[in-house]
Parts: structure tokens; sequence; C-alpha cells
């Protein structure tokens, strides 16, 4: 009797999720305010995660394959491109009406391993070039929009150190955004990086888009990539970003959302994914569960932004997280592999946490 009990209950616990779940919708509640995206990884667009292709589904209007239009993936070989994943994806997409946001056309990271040994500047010219033709033409029309070029500031606002720097000079941003353009004349096309918020930072953002609008050359938004840490929001300096990004004509996105809240071994908000710590049991509190205290302070953190992000969403175009749900974030590998982390707004179980309802709920309150 006891155990036929139990099992009712279980089972209507089960099916109110279930049902909170079918009643509820991320995207259907932001509909008037601004896109709701998510990261997408390779099992999900082979459809092998099924449990998170119904949270695709039902709560996010816009995509950003993870890893999948990197370089190192679509364009292995020289003289090879490998576009099986991608094109899957932008299947995917049309059957369910989600744009996609290409990422990445210009990235210093991930690069094919044939530009490791490049040494001369010729050479990475004609990979640049054949790169961003070939994989901005073969998805215009098909994609809303590109991050044409990723993380090419240093934390200073000066541009970073990379090859195409080196190689290229500093006019490589303009011309990856005059080549998307051509190539891709209906996408939208972004600068996107993280910690822009910061004002040395953003000054070198603001240096970039002004230069490209100098020149004549398209740049319709900006995206903040937002890999924070639960109790360190920076709120202030989002705020005169969304601000001082939007004074520019640009619209300002949230791209890369995630709360991490696990200590980081430099007390940063970097996002270089080459910086790597060592493990220990210390970084790894909470390997069994989070406890509530931090549960909620995350909750509370998830909801401040996104009251930040209503009072702005005249400027704000969309806000992605980084994944659909803890257990496949790259913050359980980042910076320090094998930790246990709590980032997104649905758990590993793929249930909706306290945070998904109290931001559904912000949009309930005029
Ligand atoms: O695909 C291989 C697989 O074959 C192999 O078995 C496995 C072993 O580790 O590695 C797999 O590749 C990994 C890939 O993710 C797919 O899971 C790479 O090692 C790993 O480095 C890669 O990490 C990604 C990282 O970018 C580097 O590309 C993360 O998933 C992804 O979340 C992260 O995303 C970046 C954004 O693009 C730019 N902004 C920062 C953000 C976070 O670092």
């Amino acid at each position: 009797m006891f155990g036929y009990v139990l099992v009712t209950m279980l089972e209507l616990v089960n099916s109110t999720n279930a049902l909170s779940q079918q009643q509820t919708s991320l995207n259907q509640s932001y509909k008037n305010y601004f896109l709701i995206g998510t990261a997408i990884n390779a099992p999900q667009i082979l459809q092998k995660d099924l449990k998170a292709a119904a949270i695709i589904t039902n709560d996010f209007n816009s995509l950003t394959p993870e890893n999948i239009m990197k370089s190192e993936i679509i364009h292995p070989k020289w003289d090879e491109y490998d576009f099986t994943l991608a094109d899957k994806m932008v299947e995917y997409a049309q059957t369910h009406q989600l744009k996609v946001n290409g990422h990445t056309l210009i990235w210093h990271s991930q690069l094919p391993a044939f530009m490791k040994y490049m040494q001369s500047a010729d050479s990475v010219k004609n990979f640049f070039v054949n790169h961003i033709e070939t994989v901005a033409r073969r998805y215009d029309g098909k994609i809303f929009s590109w991050d044409v070029v990723n993380e090419a500031l240093e934390e200073n606002g000066t541009l970073r150190k990379s090859i195409f720097l080196d190689k290229l000079g500093p006019s490589y941003i303009s011309e990856a955004f005059k080549l998307a353009q051509k190539a891709s004349p209906n996408a939208e096309l972004y600068y996107n990086d993280y910690n822009i918020e910061q004002p040395k930072k953003r000054a070198g953002a603001i240096a970039i888009i002004k230069d490209l609008q100098s020149k004549g050359i398209r740049i319709d938004g900006v995206g903040i990539q937002g890999h924070w840490r639960y109790n360190k929001i920076p709120f202030k300096e989002i705020e005169e970003s969304i601000i001082e990004f939007s004074q520019l004509g640009v619209k300002v996105m949230f791209t890369e959302l995630d709360l991490g809240v696990l200590p980081n071994p430099w007390d940063s908000d970097a996002a270089d994914v080459n910086m790597k710590a060592t493990y220990s049991a210390k970084m790894n509190p909470y390997m069994n569960a989070l406890p509530d205290s931090v549960q909620d302070k995350f909750t509370e953190g998830y909801e401040s932004l996104f009251k930040l992000f209503i009072k702005y969403k005249d400027k704000i175009s969309r806000v992605t997280f980084w994944g659909v749900h803890d257990g496949q974030s790259w913050l359980n590998g980042w910076p320090i592999k094998g930790r246990t982390n709590y980032p997104l707004l649905f758990d590993r179980k793929y249930q909706p946490k306290e945070a998904y309802f109290k931001l559904i709920a912000l949009t309930n309150t005029k």
C-alpha cells in the first residue's frame, strides 16, 4: 500500500514537472524582448540527445554551434572542407524554425592542424580568404548571422597577438568583415568576445566597430560572451556596455551566457580556452550536489541579470546560453578537468531549475 502511494506520488511529481515544462517556454515568454538561444553540440545535432532536443525546441529560438563550425572541424585540410555536421544543423534549424548564428569565421584558437607550421604571410592570407569565402557563401540565406571575428582583443584592449595579426596586420579584422559581407550579403555580421564589458577591453571593441564604420564596412552587432561567476556578475560594466555599444548603432547580444559556481584559480572571468590548472578536491567542492545557499544566489544572479536585460530590451537582440544543460557545459572541463559545475538553467537530469521559472516570471510582471 505504502509502495503504491509512493509510486503514485512520484508519478504525480514527474507529470507535474513535465506539465509545467510543457506549459512554459523561455522563448515564448521573451518573444517581445529578444531572441533566446542555446549552444548546440554534435550529439544534439545528430539527434542522439532526445531529452535536450525536447528542451531546444520548447525553450529556444536561436542556435549557435558550440564547436562544429570552427575552422579545425569545418576546414580540416588545406583544400578540404567538411560540412557534414554544419549542414545537418542548418537542416535541423530549418525544420524547427530556429535562427542560426554561425560561430565562427576567424578565431585564433581551434585552427586546423595544417596552420600550426604555416610561416608565410601569403599562405595565411590564402587560408583566410578561401575560408571566409567558402564557408560564408555556402550558408548565405540559410543562417541568420555570423560571428565574423571572435576574441581578437587582449584584456588591455589592444589587438590580441595571433597568427592573423602577425601575418596580416591589424587590417585583418576589417578584411574579414569585407569578405564576409561579400560572400554572405544576407547574414548579419558580428564581433564577438569575452570580457568586453570591462572598460579597457570595451574601448578596444569600440575602436574595432568605429574603424569598420569609418571604412564603410558593415557590422550589425556585438556579442558580449557572458562567461561570468554567479556571485561576481559585473552589472555596472554590463549596463555601461549596453549603452555605449548601442550608441554606435549596433545590436547588442549576450552570446555565450553561463554563470559558473566553482572557484576560479586566478579569480578571473577570462574565457581563454588555453588557460589550464591542475585538479584538487578543494577546487571541486560540489561534486555531489549544490548547497541551497549557492543555488539561491545563483538564481538571484540570473534574475538580476535578466532584469537588466529587460530594461534594455530595445537595445538587446539576443541572449544565448552556452549549452542546454549542466552536464554538457564546457565549464566541467575548464580551466580544470573533471569538475562538476552548475552554470545553466537546466540540471544534469534535464530538469529546469528555479532560475528558469524566475526568468519566465519576470516577463509576467509589467
Ligand atoms: O571532438 C573531440 C573528440 O573527438 C575528442 O575525443 C575529445 C577529447 O577531449 O575532444 C573533442 O574536442 C573537444 C571539443 O570541445 C568538442 O567537445 C576539444 O578537446 C575541446 O577543446 C573543445 O572545447 C570547446 C572550446 O570552445 C574550444 O573550441 C568547448 O566545447 C566550447 O564550449 C568552447 O567554446 C568557446 C567559444 O567557442 C568561444 N568563447 C569561449 C568559449 C568557451 O571556451
